[in-house]
């Protein structure tokens, strides 16, 4: 665990001073919460398997020039990332219906969706991160008429990239959440993608079996979470083949070394 000063904890990560002005640490915590923090609980291993399949999402996502917060994995459980202002609303990204969509519109779970949908939530735990509209937005001041177009613009693309990588290894991208964040230079900022992209945050479904392979596994106590998101570390490439326990030996045993 990193003696840097702590600046902000949530409910799965940590934020710490960076070691250079503008930089931050995120520390991935086993910790998982569900329904606005109703449902609590810990799923071991899961801060290193998202701190892995985040740093692999965002290294691909910054190569096709999607720009992100993400600089590089420091160890097992942190990632220096830039700091950034985050805009106070989660943009949720959906081609099949689940989830809350599901239940507010009626829709049967695993529906494919006409078109991609892109959904707004103000960042706000305490009235339990309420549905938005744009209009919304614009009222408050959120975020600017600039601002949302590049953020369903970067929204589209990260889907497309994200779909093709997922349905590669034979898994369906159902829907996911993104955090974007401003970058200020003198009066001037831009956009760039923020936070984690992980099994936390996104919904995603073995394409032969359905089977979910992600935090519904917790949220609706159907077990093996450590398990689903392993699996999805391992058909990304970031496991080695065999040894189911790996991520977690190592971190066991980099710990013992004092790494
Ligand atoms: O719960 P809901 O169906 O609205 O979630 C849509 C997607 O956004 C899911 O992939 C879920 O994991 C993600 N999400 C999230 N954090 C939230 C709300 C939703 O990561 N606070």
């Amino acid at each position: 665990m990193s003696r840097r000063r702590q600046i902000y904890e949530g409910k799965a990560k940590i934020l710490y001073e960076g070691p250079e002005p503008g930089t931050i640490i995120q520390y991935f915590k086993d910790d998982a919460t569900a329904f606005n923090a109703q449902k609590k609980g810990t799923i071991n291993g899961k801060g290193v398997l998202n701190n892995r399949i985040s740093e692999h999402i965002f290294t691909r996502l910054n190569h096709i020039g999607v720009p992100n917060h993400f600089i590089r994995r420091l160890n097992m459980r942190e990632q220096l990332v830039r700091q950034v202002e985050i805009v106070p609303i989660e943009v949720i990204v959906r081609n099949v219906a689940a989830g809350t969509l599901s239940k507010r519109l009626g829709i049967e779970e695993g529906t494919p969706l006409p078109r991609t949908l892109i959904e707004y939530c103000l960042k706000d735990d305490a009235l339990g991160d309420p549905l938005i509209a744009e209009e919304h937005i614009a009222c408050f001041g959120w975020a600017s008429q600039e601002e949302m177009n590049e953020i369903a613009d970067m929204a589209i693309r990260v889907n497309d990239f994200m779909s093709g990588l997922f349905s590669a290894i034979n898994i369906r991208l159902i829907d996911f959440k993104l955090e974007f964040g401003r970058i200020w230079d003198g009066d001037f900022s831009r956009l760039i993608l923020a936070d984690e992209i992980s099994p936390d945050g996104c919904r995603l479904w073995d394409m032969d079996s359905n089977e979910k392979l992600d935090k519904d596994r917790f949220r609706r106590d159907l077990g093996g979470e450590v398990e689903a998101y392993q699996e999805v570390a391992r058909r990304l490439g970031l496991l080695p083949e065999g040894d189911e326990n790996e991520v977690l030996d190592l971190e066991q045993h980099r710990k013992k070394r004092g790494k």
